[in-house]
């Protein structure tokens, strides 16, 4: 069985994954990554589309921003439609920031580019991935990639495998303390060559339920309709997708969505989850291998992008000091961050669906919460300085 030693083992080539090795190489750190998938499959996955300021930033800084540059919108406000009336929430007028409407499949292309570009290795699809020793001071990473068994020994695993990765579950189950609400609902996500209707999103609120209007380029626009959870695709040809969205997003002055081809639709479920803590042993859990958001405030990826800053720092201290003070708080770094934005996303998630057994009281307040939160300045702030991100604090230096 071929072994082989690298500082950081890292398991997923997710948004985390890929950052973290691409950080780790410009701290001179030595790393692997390894993903189930082909680089087709990653580098195709639709998921999220808005990167905050500080995701930006950092992919600026690192040398992987110039296509998001060129090519990405950048968005200085966001509209809030409900009960016919749309309000502009005007994030540069409030908290002086932007964000930046670029997919995460592009981010994930650009990142593979500069790690391959730069030597770094990336194995794509291993199978039976298996992570062992994580108490002791050589953990190692089992997989097999073309048929043969392979074995990585590493200082320090990055668990970065997603929800459905098989990092978390290495830590053991009495250890482990997890928080989880599930949604009655899901989102039907759809990607359609049609001009944006909009130059900002609308996030619209309608008895009907929730819809929410982005886009990937001024030619493609990416919807999403609530839906519920486990909705079977085939119950919604393109024109019942069409008729749900017009009725949906209307409302405001000269509003026309323009219908077009429908090149994707896929169904999400929603939930809130949080396993704590993010560090067992010489195992670190990253991104969504450790936390999971309703999309609504658009978080997923930056809280992953957040998580590998701070990893990425503790473990560049750690070689070039010996400290341990940063990796010991690694968990608590990122946590208190990660639960101010889990507030965040389910306060957007409750504000803006619609609840089955919501009554007509829930109703009248979700209307006048809405209304508030696109009249009162204060409030209007709290929820522009929430969206395009809180500061990030990397921990003890
Ligand atoms: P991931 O991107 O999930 O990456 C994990 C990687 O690990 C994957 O490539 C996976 O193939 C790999 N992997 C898993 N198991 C193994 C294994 N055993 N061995 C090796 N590799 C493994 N967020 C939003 O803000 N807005 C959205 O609209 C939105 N839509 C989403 C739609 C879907 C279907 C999903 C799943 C997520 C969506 N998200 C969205 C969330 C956002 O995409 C995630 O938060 C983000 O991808 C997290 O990045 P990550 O690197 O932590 O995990
Ligand atoms: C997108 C996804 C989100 O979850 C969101 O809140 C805003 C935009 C998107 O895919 O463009």
């Amino acid at each position: 069985m071929a072994e082989r030693h690298v500082k950081v083992g890292i398991v997923g080539a997710g948004p985390a994954g890929l950052l973290l090795s691409h950080l780790l190489h410009l701290a001179g750190i030595s790393s692997i990554v390894i993903e189930a998938r082909s680089r087709a499959h990653i580098e195709g996955r639709i998921r999220a589309g808005v990167l905050e300021q500080g995701t930006v930033d950092v992919l600026r800084e690192t040398g992987v921003g110039t296509r998001m540059d060129a090519e990405g919108l950048l968005h200085h406000g966001t509209i809030l439609k409900f009960a016919g009336e749309a309000r502009r929430i005007d994030f540069q007028d409030l908290v002086g920031k932007s964000v930046m409407v670029y997919g995460q499949h592009e981010v994930v292309k650009d990142l593979v580019a500069a790690r391959l570009a730069a030597g770094g290795e990336i194995v794509f699809e291993v199978a039976d991935t298996r992570i062992e020793g994580i108490e002791g001071s050589e953990p190692k990473i089992h997989y097999t990639h073309e048929g043969r068994a392979r074995t990585i020994a590493c200082d320090f695993v990055a668990g970065c495998d997603g929800f459905h990765g098989i990092s978390r579950a290495a830590i053991p189950a009495d250890v482990l303390r997890v928080y989880e609400r599930v949604y009655p609902f899901g989102w039907l996500g759809i990607l359609a060559r049609t001009p944006p209707a909009s130059e900002e999103l609308i996030y619209a609120r309608h008895d009907r339920g929730f819809a929410l209007l982005s886009m990937r380029s001024p030619e493609i626009s990416r919807l999403y309709l609530q839906c519920p959870p486990d909705e079977d695709v085939a119950l919604w040809p393109d024109e019942r997708i069409w008729e749900e969205l017009q009725v949906r997003l209307a409302g405001g002055e000269g509003w026309r969505l323009e219908e077009g081809e429908i090149v994707q639709k896929g169904v999400t479920a929603m939930r809130s989850f949080v396993a704590e803590p993010m560090r067992h042993g010489r195992l670190f859990l990253a991104g969504d291998a450790a936390h999971i958001v309703p999309p609504t405030g658009a978080k997923g990826m930056n809280l992953a992008v957040g998580d590998v800053q701070v990893l990425a720092r503790a473990l560049e201290i750690y070689y070039a000091s010996g400290r341990e003070r940063a990796l010991e708080a690694y968990s608590d770094t990122c946590l208190r961050r990660i639960w101010a934005v889990q507030r965040f996303s389910w306060w957007m998630t409750q504000m803006l669906h619609t609840f089955d057994d919501a009554s007509a009281f829930d109703r009248r307040r979700q209307l006048a919460e809405l209304d508030y939160v696109t009249t009162s300045r204060a409030a209007m702030t709290t929820l522009a300085e929430n969206y395009v991100g809180l500061p990030l604090d990397r921990g003890p230096q």
